[in-house]
């Protein structure tokens, strides 16, 4: 039996889903399915499942692993910033529930090939599409100083993003940083662990230069945007983040669409026209509980919002 990626908190993500008839819920980010598995198991046979991945080897994983629902669930490769046309391609032009749970599998990262793994050598690649042509390695070399320091300080949130540079540069001028043994050596040598912590002193970088490579961030609000085109009355999106910069996007186009009017308070007469699309359902996301952390450390950081689709 493989060992697959370990879903977070299945049961709130059916609960919320709220899934009660025929119909297309989008898991935008197949992974190994594990979602999807537990949606198919605990709904009806007019539920169907269209599974989208950009990375074709989790949709090869899913595909085995859903046989026994062959019929119920489609796959689509592709990057969610194309929900609209993958949902197309698939015959789907209106959507019961969509799932979004960021980031990266346990495949991806247990895999040193792929490269996103900072305790296991492998090449530094960390693209989550193969087809893609930006590897980790071809950034480092092709952006400026400045880029690369807003890259690590923002999406790392990296203190020491400019002493990071200045390692990376002096070591480019000896050699090329093509591994990532290597890449992790160069940071350790510049920042250190805080006293006692298991955490990788090039953590953050990795996570920096991980969601510059795929454009992680940019993705959401256009995946956000095109669900709320394609959802149902009623319909619901469960969004899990992983850090806080995931979940700031999905919170503020939360509250954006659900207060819809953009007017100034004092003006009596709306004239911007925005209307209320979304009911948040959470005002807090939900997190793991201590028992799931127990069982999947990863699951620590899972912040999990849902919203509901409505028509005024
Ligand atoms: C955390 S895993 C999902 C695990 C899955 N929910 C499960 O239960 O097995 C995230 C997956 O989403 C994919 N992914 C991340 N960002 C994506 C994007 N912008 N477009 C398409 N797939 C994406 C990754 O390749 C990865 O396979």
């Amino acid at each position: 039996m493989p060992t697959y990626h370990e879903s977070i908190m299945k049961n709130e993500v059916l609960h919320y889903l709220n899934i009660h008839m025929e119909g297309v819920v989008v898991d935008g980010t197949l992974g190994d399915g594990g979602h999807t598995e537990f949606i198919l198991k605990n709904t009806g046979p007019k539920t169907r499942v269209l599974g989208i991945d950009r990375d074709l080897s989790a949709i090869e994983r899913a595909r085995d692993r859903l046989q026994p629902f062959r019929g119920r669930v489609m796959f689509a490769h592709g990057s969610l910033e194309n929900l609209r046309d993958l949902a197309a391609q698939s015959g789907v032009t209106r959507i019961n529930g969509l799932l979004l749970d960021f980031g990266v599998s346990s495949p991806q990262l247990d895999t040193p090939e792929r490269g996103f793994s900072i305790r296991h050598d492998g090449p530094l690649d960390m693209r989550m599409d193969s087809s893609q042509t930006t590897t980790a390695a071809s950034l480092l070399e092709k952006l400026k100083d400045v880029e690369l320091i807003s890259i690590i300080k923002n999406f790392g949130e990296e203190r020491f993003a400019k002493r990071i540079v200045r390692a990376i540069r002096r070591e480019q001028a000896e050699k090329p940083i093509v591994t990532t043994s290597h890449f992790a050596e160069i940071i350790s040598r510049v920042v250190r662990s805080p006293k006692h912590s298991r955490i990788h002193p090039a953590t953050k970088t990795f996570q920096a230069l991980r969601i510059a490579v795929n454009n992680e961030l940019g993705q959401i609000e256009t995946v956000l945007n095109d669900a709320i085109n394609l959802l149902e009355s009623s319909a619901r999106i469960v969004a899990i983040s992983f850090h806080s910069l995931e979940d700031r996007i999905v919170k503020t186009f939360f509250r954006k669409e659900e207060r819809g009017c953009t007017c100034h308070p004092k003006i009596p007469i709306c004239i911007c026209g925005n209307k209320q699309t979304l009911k948040i359902l959470t005002r807090r996301p939900l997190c793991s509980s201590e028992e799931e952390i127990a069982l999947n450390p990863r699951s620590v950081s899972a912040k999990l919002r849902v919203a509901e689709r409505v028509y005024v």
